[in-house]
C-alpha cells in the first residue's frame, strides 16, 4: 500500500464516534467550545464571537478533508450522535501524523480525549507510511500533556519560545512535545 495516510471519515471507538467536520455543524462547535474561553485559553486562535467565524472555520476544515494533510473531526458520544462534545484535527505529513484535540468544558475529565487520542494514534502507526505521531502543548496545559501519555507518546522535548496562544501571551510559549513511534 502507497497510498498518503488519512485517518477514516468516521470511526467508532469504545464510547465515542468521531467523524469529518461538516459545515452544518457550526452553530453546535460555536455554543460548545469556539466562544469559550476556557477552552481557547492554550490554543493558537482567540476564542470567536461571532457565529459567523465558526460558519468560515468550519467550511474550511470540511473543505480541508478534499486535501491529503489536513482533517479536522468533531467527536460525539456513540449514545448521542447529534450532539458534539469535542474535536481531533489530524494533520499528516510523510511519515508523520500530528494532533491537535479539544474537548467541550463540561465534557473534561472524563476520558473522552484520551480514549479518542489513542485510537487515532494506534490507527496511524498501524498504517506502513506512518512511523511518528506527534503532538505539541503548553508547558502549563497539564491535562493535553496527560492525553499524550495516555496515547503512548512519551515527551521528546521542551521547545522554548515555540508555541504561539495569544491567549496566554503575545510572546511565544515554551511547549513540550510528545511524539509516540515504531
Ligand atoms: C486537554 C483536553 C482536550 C483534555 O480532554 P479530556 O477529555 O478532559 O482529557 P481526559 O479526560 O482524557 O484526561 C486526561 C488527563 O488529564 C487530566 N485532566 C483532565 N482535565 C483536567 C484539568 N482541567 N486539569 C487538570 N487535569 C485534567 C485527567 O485527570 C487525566 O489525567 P490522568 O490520565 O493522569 O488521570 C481538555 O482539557 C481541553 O479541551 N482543553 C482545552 C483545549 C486544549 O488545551 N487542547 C489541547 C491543546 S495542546
Amino acid at each position: 500500500m502507497n497510498a498518503t495516510y488519512r485517518p477514516p471519515e468516521e470511526f467508532m471507538t469504545e464510547r465515542f464516534l468521531v467523524r469529518r467536520i461538516q459545515p452544518s455543524d457550526a452553530e453546535a462547535v460555536f455554543a460548545g467550545w469556539a466562544a469559550d474561553p476556557d477552552v481557547t485559553k492554550y490554543l493558537t486562535w482567540q476564542p470567536h464571537t461571532d457565529l459567523a467565524q465558526t460558519r468560515e472555520t468550519t467550511e474550511q476544515f470540511h473543505r480541508d478533508w478534499e486535501g491529503t494533510s489536513s482533517f479536522p473531526a468533531v467527536i460525539c458520544r456513540r449514545e448521542a450522535p447529534g450532539e458534539l462534545i469535542g474535536s481531533i484535527h489530524a494533520r499528516s505529513s510523510g511519515s508523520r501524523v500530528s494532533y491537535g484535540w479539544l474537548v467541550r468544558k463540561d465534557h473534561w475529565g472524563q476520558g473522552v480525549a484520551s480514549e479518542v487520542a489513542s485510537w487515532s494514534v494506534a490507527h496511524a502507526l498501524s498504517h506502513p507510511k506512518i512511523y511518528r505521531t506527534e503532538a505539541a502543548c503548553d508547558i502549563e496545559n497539564i491535562a493535553s500533556a496527560a492525553v499524550m501519555r495516555n496515547a503512548g507518546m512519551t515527551q521528546d522535548a521542551l521547545l522554548r519560545r515555540y508555541l504561539s496562544h495569544p491567549n496566554v501571551s503575545s510572546e511565544p510559549r515554551d511547549g513540550y512535545l510528545y511524539s509516540r513511534v515504531r
